[in-house]
């Protein structure tokens, strides 16, 4: 495992290991949890053999892009840790709005979109601890700066595809990994109100028809709020409603990709 530098445009105390090629930065950091977790640490890599998504999907990782993850140990117990995603989705945000001036949506629980097209996807990991020792967490984030692809259920765009030009990966992981740290210490001062707040003022589809696809099911209903522990609230037609953990959301009744 190569040592973490710490870069001066870092926050301080956060590390950086940068790869040219591995299968995935998250086991990347599942590695790195094993050997120490004194310091936040991120990992990034130019090129991921078998990058992963969410609910068991492939990430499509070409040179070009941004594939990077962050190995730390939050304060906080497991059920809570889902709510860093919603801290790293609002730093992925303001990253691309900062380094490339496109505004970005939120999509519940942790897309970027830009005009309803995904341009990144975040996938958290716990990590095991040693016995006696806390859980640690992995927040790993791919960007499409350069490409994107063409073969997902969803639509899907780049940074290059949506303003023509694209950030380089050092520049915008830098500017994420600042964002990041200044959203995680409001988070850790104020709590996750805040950040649900801010998280709803930039989240695409509130109060709209949804669909949720479930491994067993599909539910509709209106997406209404988030709840502490980041799951999504949805309002049935009989009023009841109901809290959804894990699933892919679809906009409209009848589960389209809502693209607007
Ligand atoms: C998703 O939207 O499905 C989540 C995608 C997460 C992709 C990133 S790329 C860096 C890190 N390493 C992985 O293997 N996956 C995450």
């Amino acid at each position: 495992m190569t040592m973490p530098e710490f870069p001066a445009d870092f926050p301080p105390g956060t590390g950086l290991v940068h790869l040219t090629e591995t299968a995935s930065t998250n086991d990347e950091a599942r590695r790195l949890f094993a050997l120490s977790a004194d310091t936040a640490v991120w990992i990034m890599a130019d090129r991921q053999t078998a990058g992963r998504g969410r609910m068991g999907r492939g990430w499509s990782s070409p040179e070009g892009n941004l594939m990077a993850s962050l190995m730390c140990r939050p304060a906080c117990g497991i059920s809570l840790m889902g709510q860093l995603g919603f801290v790293a989705g609002l730093a992925v945000q303001s990253a691309i709005a900062e380094m490339s001036g496109l505004v970005a949506k939120l999509k519940w629980p942790n897309d970027v979109l830009i005009e309803g097209a995904k341009c990144a996807g975040i996938l958290l990991e716990t990590l095991s601890p040693a016995p006696g020792r806390e859980a640690g967490l992995c927040i790993g984030i791919g960007v499409n700066l350069q490409y994107h692809p063409t073969d997902t259920p969803y639509p899907a765009t780049s940074l290059k595809a949506a303003a023509g030009t694209a950030p380089s990966r050092r520049g915008l992981l830098a500017v994420l990994a600042r964002n990041f740290e200044t959203l995680r210490m409001i988070w850790q001062d104020q709590g996750f109100k805040p950040i649900r707040q801010m998280w709803l003022e930039n989240a695409h589809g509130l109060g709209r028809e949804i669909t949720v696809a479930l491994p067993q099911e599909k539910i509709a209903g209106k997406f209404r709020d988030i709840d502490e522990e980041g799951r999504l609230l949805l309002e049935k037609s009989d009023g009841k409603t109901r809290p959804v953990a894990a699933g892919d959301v679809f906009f409209g009744s009848t589960g389209d990709t809502g693209n607007d």
